[in-house]
């Protein structure tokens, strides 16, 4: 079916997730455009003029916690919840989203500090667009995973093998990153091993192939939608962390690329 035809479909059966699905590809692009050149105002490149400030693991949580949150929300509604392929997607989800929303911002050493209000307002919204499209998607919209022939599928074989690369990248550079500081210090130093070999922010690197694996193994719209957004934040991002590595350290590994290894 032509993408339009399936578009004008898909407003008519089910406009809010439609419209919403279409917001976050949206801002996707908007985000992109704008973090290429003004970079987010927290952690390294927080600054004064942004307005209200917050403790920043508060803001971690209340902006990270609506997406667990909408995903189970929707996803229990529905009744095929308790069909296994939708199970298992279900549990990568809040493998990552359980450990990021109410772990991961306890851990954060450097959680003490004041966060502008406004770098959580954007993904607050993106957390419950995502959360409850991709729930509803993977429950309502998606035949192919209530059957579990989906299983032997090499979309899903290679998808889920993916996403479990991508979160042990994203969880080894995270540690990495904690064991730079002890208990309430908050500076910076460079960061060695792992995938910091070859990256200012392999963190962002394992993130965006997590939630390509995730993109793959489920191959919903919303999760495509996903990983789309998930790239368009964190691209331009690691850009503006490779060029702040440069600038404060004279020393820093010079072979070292922002994203992707060897190539950018
Ligand atoms: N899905 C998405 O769209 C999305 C968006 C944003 C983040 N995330 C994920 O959330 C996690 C955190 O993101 P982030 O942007 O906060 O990552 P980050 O800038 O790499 O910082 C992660 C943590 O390490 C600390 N840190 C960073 N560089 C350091 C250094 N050189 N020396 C000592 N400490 C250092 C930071 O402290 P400071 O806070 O004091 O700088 C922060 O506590 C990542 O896993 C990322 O993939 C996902």
């Amino acid at each position: 079916m032509p993408i339009t035809d399936a578009l004008s479909e898909s407003l008519q059966a089910h406009p809010l997730y439609t419209w919403t699905v279409l917001g976050v590809v949206v801002l996707g692009v908007v985000s992109f455009v704008l973090l290429s050149f003004i970079s987010a105002p927290y952690g390294r490149h927080l600054r004064p003029g942004w307005g209200p400030t917050i403790n920043a693991t508060a803001l971690w949580v209340i902006m990270e916690a609506p997406s667990p949150i909408s995903f189970a929300v929707v996803y229990f509604m529905s009744d095929n919840a308790f069909e296994i392929v939708p199970l298992i997607l279900l549990g990568m989800y809040m493998l990552h989203y359980v450990y990021r929303s109410f772990i991961y911002p306890f851990r954060m050493r450097g959680g003490h500090k004041q966060t502008p209000l406004v770098t959580g307002v954007l993904a607050f919204s993106v957390n419950i667009a995502n959360g409850s499209t991709n729930a509803f998607a993977i429950t309502e919209l998606a035949p192919h995973l209530l059957s579990t022939a989906w299983l032997a599928d090499p979309r899903f074989i290679i998808g889920v093998l993916v996403f479990f690369a991508g979160y042990a990248i994203n969880q080894h550079s995270d540690a990495v990153l904690r064991g730079l500081r002890k208990p309430g210090e908050g500076g910076y130093k460079i960061p060695y091993g792992g995938f910091y070999r070859w990256l200012s922010s392999p963190n962002y690197f394992g993130e965006i192939i997590e939630w390509t694996g995730f993109a793959l193994a489920a191959w919903t719209v919303p999760a495509l939608v996903f990983a789309w957004f998930t790239a368009t934040n964190l691209v331009p991002r690691a850009f503006s962390n490779h060029r702040w590595y440069r600038e404060h350290f004279s020393d820093y590994p010079k072979n070292r690329r922002a994203i992707i290894p060897f190539i950018l």
